[in-house]
């Protein structure tokens, strides 16, 4: 980081309190934000890193809605289970708050008002999408319909989930409302607007000449938006759930989600800090760095910024926006309303001490410039084959090393020779290609090379091979042993940003309290006669039937979703009568039934058919009944097929059963008894 700033304002994107926090949010913000909060702690520098939830708008309303319970309700939820499992994983907020508190409100209805009262909106009376039968407006999500680029069916009011585009509501083809399922009608309402084109050539400048160091994905998405054009944006909703519009007039409206949101990064900062939150904000020398996920750069990088000029005042616009593209959950896009994820506290309970872990893999995986896959199979080979046998590995034999011969007292070191000088000139290298990683938001990049000094460690008792030594030359074993230790020390603090609660036990382990990043590269960090704590282990092998248990539980949620996304058979093309009359059905009842030996699948029916002569049918129903159940019932069967022979039997026919959504055949049969041979019509 360059020094002209004094201090760093990072912030988060606020999530949604309409379900808790998966590995999507985690890869796309709350890790990397955590990682470059804690990296610039232990430079020293002075920072914060605020958050909070986003408790307003339409997906919470719905949600309420359909489980019958208040919105407040939902958002209470989902706020304590986000705050929690957050600080579970080591997410170093200094403060994490929400948007339905009264300073939130406070802060928002001052902000628009400001922006009102210095004429910064236009008010506009436009045709809104209405429900009748709901009696309200049909604000964002509360429609849905055709998107009118992509054609794809089930796009939002606000934006088409499938080709990413944003879109008014009333852009949709064939709307229908979220809330009765009916056709909406148009209605007259008014609403306050962002000229957002009043700002256009001021963002361009701001943006395209003063920050071409932004990720290129940042960068390439502003271009195209200033590209096209800026228009107004409504900043205001119909709706009972939200900041109150704060001007006469404006009962039944609130602020649009997206206007009240991004200032909960101001009113987070107040209340963590009272009375200087100010300096964070509005001194030049302050910088805010923006975490966001890719789908969140328009509303951070144009429309925050143009409220933020707006209001004047000195705010300062963000110095940098690192956002990240998507983490996909085994090759399949992460769902909330599909339940396709890997959610946070139950990560949390179901790998206990196992933070760390987490964090590496999503980091080492992280989408920083193009979308992700995260596989139950990849984090276990992360964890077993990187964490367990490269850094665990290091350390553990240099602490059991040092226990064993010196019962666990770091010796003075000698006089280090030419292989030990060049490991701590290693060490500094790596140390300074990663702060040009971290200060650059290569976040994987930074975490391999922390790991490089890992193996680092590994080849320096791999050479230098102690356990030889000992035998032959002590003196140079004390100091091998001197080495290895310092080098843990630089290992605990290399890593802190990234898995900090093996840090801390490490730091624990080598009898230290303080660490900083000024420390990483020295070989004096341990000092000799320091008597270290029992060696454990820092990380263990996760075993396969861990791993299948949550694979299997992935392998039941696509089921589940594939029931409930079953639609019939879209329907055959007309046959005429005649044709449809040659097929000869008839029931029959079934003298016997038994299963076809060594074919899973068959059952070998005797069935009266009404001609005297017992009527042999070969059917693929085995899986699905019990022979004997069959027996005695009436079934219906097309008599007319040419005789096929499977497994050697002459099947005379086919008995006709119904596929349900799970793929199971029942047989079709008269729902009364009737002749054997009855022709069915
Ligand atoms: O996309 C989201 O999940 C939003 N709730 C992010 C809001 S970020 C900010 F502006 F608060
Ligand atoms: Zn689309």
């Amino acid at each position: 980081m360059e020094k002209k700033f004094k201090r760093t304002l990072i912030t988060t994107a606020l999530p949604y309190a309409n379900g808790p926090v998966h590995i999507g949010h985690l890869a796309g913000v709350y890790v990397p934000a955590d990682i470059y909060a804690r990296y610039l702690r232990l430079r020293g520098q002075e920072v914060i890193m605020v958050g909070g939830s986003d408790e307003h708008g339409v997906p919470i309303t719905i949600k309420a809605k359909a489980e019958g319970v208040t919105p407040q309700d939902i958002v209470d939820r989902y706020h304590a289970i986000i705050r929690d499992s957050m600080q579970g994983l080591g997410i170093s907020f200094d403060v994490y708050s929400r948007t339905t508190s009264d300073i939130h409100s406070e802060t928002a209805s001052e902000f628009f008002r400001r922006l009102y009262d210095k004429g910064e909106f236009v008010e506009k009376t436009s045709m809104q999408l209405y429900d009748e039968q709901a009696g309200q407006f049909l604000a964002d999500r509360y429609v849905t319909g055709e998107c009118p680029h992509c054609h794809a069916q089930g796009a939002y009011g606000d934006q088409c989930e499938k080709c990413g585009t944003s879109l008014n509501a009333t852009d949709l083809i064939n709307p229908r409302s979220a809330i009765t399922g009916n056709v909406p009608v148009l209605r007259e309402t008014h609403h306050w607007y962002l000229p957002l084109d009043r700002w256009e050539s001021r963002l361009r400048e701001w943006i395209l000449e003063g920050h071409k160091e932004w990720k290129v994905n940042v960068y390439g998405q502003c271009k195209s938006w200033l590209d096209l054009g800026l228009q107004p944006r409504a900043v205001s909703r119909d709706l009972d759930w939200g900041v109150p519009v704060p001007v006469e007039g404006a009962e039944g409206k609130v602020l649009y989600v997206w206007f009240d949101a991004p200032i909960g990064y101001i009113s987070n900062t107040k209340e963590l800090l009272p009375d200087s939150w100010e300096r964070w904000w509005k001194d030049p020398e302050s910088r805010v760095i923006n975490f966001i996920g890719k789908d969140n750069i328009v509303f951070h990088c144009i429309v925050f910024p143009a409220m933020l000029m707006a209001y004047g005042d000195n705010y300062q616009l963000p110095d940098n926006v690192p956002a990240n593209e998507f983490l996909n959950l085994e090759g399949d896009k992460i769902s909330t309303s599909r339940n396709w994820a890997v959610w946070l506290h139950e990560y949390l309970r179901d790998f206990p001490g196992k933070q760390d872990v987490l964090r590496y893999v999503l980091t080492a995986n992280a989408p920083e410039t193009k979308d992700n896959d995260f596989t139950w199979r990849d984090f276990q080979a992360r964890n077993n084959s990187e964490l367990v046998a490269i850094l665990g590995n290091f350390v553990n034999r240099a602490l059991v090393l040092t226990q064993k011969y010196y019962g666990g007292e770091v010796q003075p070191a000698g006089e280090l020779a030419e292989a030990d000088r060049a490991v701590f000139d290693e060490l500094r290298r790596l140390k300074s290609e990663m702060e040009t990683a971290l200060d650059t938001f290569h976040f994987r990049e930074a975490l391999k090379l922390a790991m490089d000094m890992a193996r680092t460690g590994n080849r320096y008792l791999q050479e230098t091979e102690p356990w030889k030594l000992a035998k032959t030359d002590p003196a140079r074993t004390a100091t091998v042993l001197n080495v290895a230790v310092q080098i843990c020390a630089n290992l605990a603090i290399a890593f802190e940003p990234f898995l900090p609660f093996m840090s801390e036990k490490l730091v624990g382990m080598l009898g230290g309290d303080n660490i900083s990043w000024d420390m990483l590269g020295c070989d004096d960090l341990v000092p000799a006669g320091t008597r270290l704590g029992q060696p454990e282990l820092l990380f263990e092998k996760i075993e396969d039937d861990v791993i299948q248990a949550q694979v299997d539980r992935l392998t039941r949620i696509k089921e589940e979703n594939r029931l409930k996304s079953w639609r019939p058979a879209p329907q055959q093309p007309d046959v005429d009568f005649d044709t449809f009359c040659k097929a000869d059905l008839r029931v029959a009842t079934v003298l016997d039934c038994v299963k076809v030996p060594k074919a899973d699948k068959l059952l070998q029916f005797t069935l009266d058919d009404g001609t005297g002569t017992p009527r042999t049918i070969v059917s693929g129903i085995a899986r699905y009944y019990d022979p004997a159940d069959l027996i005695g019932k009436q079934v219906c069967f097309i008599a007319n097929l040419p005789v096929r022979k499977l497994r050697g039997i002459e099947s005379q026919g086919m008995i006709l059963s119904a596929e349900d959504r799970d793929g199971r055949l029942v047989v079709m049969g008269p729902t009364g008894a009737v002749a054997p041979g009855a022709q069915v019509k």
